[in-house]
C-alpha cells in the first residue's frame, strides 16, 4: 500500500519527469512536481492529482525559497527525486556563467534541499531519496565538462547522504544514458548516438520509472547508481 506522504519529484514539467509523475500518480502515490517553465505536460499532471511548485535553481536564493514553498505544503515527505536538469555547453573561454548554473541545479539544490527536509522524510516509515544523474559521468565530456562535472557531483552526493541518513532514508541514484531524443536532433545525430550502445534503441521514459520504482520498492538497497545506459560501456 503506497504511503500517504507525497513523492517530491523536480523538473517534471516534461519528458522524463512528466512521465513519471504521471506513473507514480497512477500507481497510487500522491506528488508534488516542480516547475519552472509553464509547460503544457503541467496541465495534464493537475489533472491527475499532483500538487505543482514553482522552483527556480538558478541561484541559492531560489532554492530557499523553494524549500520554504515546500514545507508549507507537506508534513512529510515518501520520497525526492532529484531530476531537474540543465544541459548546457561549456562556455567560451573563462566563462564561468554555465558551470555555475548547471552547479545550482545540479549540486546545491539537492544538497540544500536534502538537508532541509530530513525531517519531512523521516516521518515517513519508508523513504527515499533518488539523484538522477548521467552515464556520461563514466568518461568525461569533451564539450560539456561543466555538465558533466556537476552530475558526477550529484553522484558523489548519494555516497555522502546515503551514509548520512541510513538507516532511516535510503539515497540512490539512476545515470541514464540516451533515453529521448530531444525534437531537433536530427537524423545524422541519432544515428550516431544509437551507435553508442549495445542495445542501439531509444527506450524512452519508461526504463527510467521503472529503475525509480526498483530503488522505492527495494528496502536493501542504498548508496548505489543504477546504470541505465543500453550496454553502453560495452562498446
Ligand atoms: N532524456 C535523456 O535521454 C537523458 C539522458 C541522460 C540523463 N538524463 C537526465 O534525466 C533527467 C530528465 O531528463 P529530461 O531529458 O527529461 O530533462 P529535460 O527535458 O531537460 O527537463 C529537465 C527539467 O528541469 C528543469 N530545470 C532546468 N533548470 C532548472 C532550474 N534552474 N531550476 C528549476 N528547474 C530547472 C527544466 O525546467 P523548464 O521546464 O523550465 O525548462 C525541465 O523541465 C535529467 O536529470 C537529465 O540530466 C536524461
Amino acid at each position: 500500500m503506497p504511503s500517504l506522504f507525497p513523492i517530491l519529484i523536480t523538473g517534471a514539467g516534461q519528458r522524463l519527469g512528466l512521465h513519471c509523475a504521471l506513473r507514480l500518480l497512477a500507481d497510487g502515490f500522491p506528488v508534488i512536481a516542480t516547475y519552472r517553465s509553464e509547460r503544457p505536460g503541467l496541465a495534464q499532471l493537475r489533472a491527475a492529482g499532483a500538487v505543482t511548485l514553482p522552483a527556480d535553481f538558478t541561484d541559492e536564493a531560489g532554492i530557499r525559497r523553494f524549500i520554504d514553498i515546500l514545507k508549507a505544503h507537506t508534513e512529510g515527505l515518501r520520497a525526492i527525486v532529484h531530476n531537474a536538469s540543465a544541459w548546457l555547453p561549456d562556455g567560451p573561454e573563462g566563462d564561468a556563467s554555465a558551470f555555475a548554473r548547471m552547479y545550482h541545479v545540479h549540486m546545491l539544490a539537492p544538497y540544500l534541499i536534502n538537508l532541509e527536509c530530513e525531517a519531512l522524510l523521516k516521518a515517513s516509515t519508508a523513504a527515499d531519496i533518488i539523484h538522477i544523474s548521467d552515464d556520461v559521468i563514466r568518461k568525461g565530456s569533451a564539450r560539456h565538462s561543466a555538465y558533466c562535472a556537476t552530475k558526477a557531483g550529484l553522484d558523489s552526493l548519494v555516497l555522502s547522504f546515503a551514509a548520512r541518513l541510513a538507516p532511516a532514508i535510503k539515497v540512490n541514484g539512476i545515470a541514464p544514458a540516451l533515453i529521448t531524443f530531444n525534437e531537433q536532433d536530427d537524423d545524422a545525430y541519432r544515428h550516431k548516438a544509437l551507435a553508442k550502445s549495445a542495445m542501439g534503441i531509444e527506450p524512452g521514459a519508461e526504463v527510467i520509472y521503472q529503475s525509480l520504482r526498483y530503488l522505492l520498492d527495494n528496502c536493501y538497497v542504498t548508496g548505489t547508481t543504477l546504470t541505465v545506459n543500453g550496454g553502453r560501456h560495452l562498446k
